[in-house]
């Protein structure tokens, strides 16, 4: 499906809310099915990769409903999943499979994972290496990363194994990799402690601590986070509404910051100081944002956010900043190229492990609608002022669908393979429309096709 989006012919004001949070509800899926008892969860959403971690644990045994936005899942407890030598399909989702192994291995079961030929190209060692260490009896696939480089892949098989406590400095700063080894921590004899090179979202630990009792402690610090956790007694059910999904939320941020005079609230978005990366770059660009009626759900930092659109300057993006905003810097490189000046963004290579190698797709999407970028091994520099239009590639990677599709607001705009962006944000189009505030239905229809 193409999408095409048209300049915006006034500013985007109003107020929205966006679905619930997608790694939230990833852990919320899982820890229920490890938890005693019936949990239900509001504000679910509904897309692929959410349908894949559900879709995943059914065919474990463990299935769930989701009606009007509530989940509902009958925890099978810390044991082996009911259907032993299941082959669970986790779709495009890397936080599907990469949490799913942690519990599998934690709770001594025997199955398959794997996924589509985007998931078995994402490497799998960085859990493979630990997991072992741990005891895990997991086998990989080799395969071959997006830089050249031979990796261990999906499919993945585990057998039951004892598990024993470890002492692990992560190479990288991934929440995916911390997760899976809290995850299989709970079913391994003895402390773990694990150390990571930045501040990764901390959605796991908040999590698990409102689960159990005693919880797990969690000293953290902005270079490092270091975490450490006992077995727990049974994980009890979960309970809550989800906040919403600030990496969806950021697209509609920045369509608003890049389209002069515009103002825009969007509710009750989770403000986890580990994901706000993409409010403090923005602002740090030239947008006002402001945070009101701040409160706690489920255990995490949640407000309503209002950005105002103002002078755009390009900045850097480096250290931290690129771990608390890693899914956004697609977006900010599309605002960035209506920034004034250079925007720089180093220390990022990690980005050439996501759905596409992010890097290269940035570089080669933003150049194809004529802006100025240069490719560096671990970034790019965006020189703003020069996009001028036509027409981009998805390339089968959500985030750069819709970091593509607000550049139209700016400079028409055809997204390639647009419905990817069904993956994680199924109603970006009609959330853009609601801001965009078109008196008419027509002027809407010109505005989006
Ligand atoms: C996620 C962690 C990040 C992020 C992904 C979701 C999570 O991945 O990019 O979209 O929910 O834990 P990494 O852990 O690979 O950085």
């Amino acid at each position: 499906m193409d999408l095409t989006v048209q300049m915006a012919d006034r500013p985007l004001c109003g107020t929205v809310e966006v679905p619930g949070d997608k790694s939230l509800a990833h852990r919320a899926a899982l820890f229920a099915a490890l938890a005693e008892g019936v949990s239900e969860v509001s504000n679910y959403p509904d897309s692929g990769v959410t349908r894949a971690m559900r879709g995943a644990l059914a065919s474990l045994g463990v299935p769930s409903t989701l009606e009007g936005g509530v989940l509902r899942l009958s925890g099978n407890g810390l044991r082996p999943f009911p259907v032993s030598g299941a082959v669970a399909y986790c779709g495009n989702s890397a936080t599907t499979i990469r949490l799913l192994a942690g519990a599998l291995a934690a709770t001594g079961s025997t199955a398959v994972l794997d996924g589509s030929a985007g998931l078995r190209k994402r490497p799998m060692d960085r859990i493979i290496v630990p997991l072992r260490a741990m005891g895990a009896d997991v086998e990989g696939t080799p395969g071959i990363a997006a830089d050249g480089r031979a990796v261990l892949c999906a499919p993945l098989s585990f057998r039951p194994a004892p598990l024993k406590g470890i002492d692990y400095a992560l190479p990288v700063a991934s929440a995916q990799v911390l997760s899976c080894l809290h995850i299989a921590a709970l079913g391994a004899t003895g402390e773990s402690h694990f150390t990571v090179p930045g501040p990764v979202r901390d959605h796991t630990v908040r999590m698990l601590r409102a689960m159990c009792t005693p919880t797990p402690q969690t000293p953290q610090t902005s270079q490092t986070s270091q975490t450490s956790q006992t077995s727990p007694p049974p994980l009890s059910p979960l309970t809550g509404r989800l906040p919403g999904d600030i990496s969806s939320a950021a697209f509609l941020l920045a369509a608003a910051a890049i389209v002069p005079g515009s103002r825009i609230t969007v509710k009750n978005l989770g403000v986890n100081p580990t994901r706000t990366g993409v409010l403090d770059a923005l602002e740090k660009m030239g947008a006002k944002i402001s945070l009101s009626a701040a409160r706690e759900e489920m255990g995490e930092p949640v407000a309503d956010v209002t950005l105002e659109a103002g002078t755009l300057k390009g900045i850097a993006i480096e250290g931290d900043l690129v771990v608390r905003a890693i899914d956004e810097i697609p977006v900010l490189a599309a605002v960035a190229a209506f920034a004034e000046g250079e925007t720089v963004v180093r220390d990022a290579r990690e980005l050439r492990y996501k759905e596409t190698d992010r890097i290269a797709a940035v570089v080669a999407q933003l150049r194809a609608l004529g802006a100025d970028v240069s490719e560096q091994p671990d970034g790019f520099i965006v020189r703003g002022g020069t996009l001028a239009g036509g027409t981009a590639r998805a390339n089968g990677d959500h985030r750069l669908a819709m970091s593509m599709a607000i550049c139209g607001l700016r400079a028409p705009v055809t997204v390639e393979g647009a419905e990817i962006l069904d993956e994680s944000f199924p109603s970006f189009v009609p959330a853009l429309k609601t801001l965009c505030n078109a008196e008419s239905r027509a002027s809407l229809d010109r505005t989006f096709s």
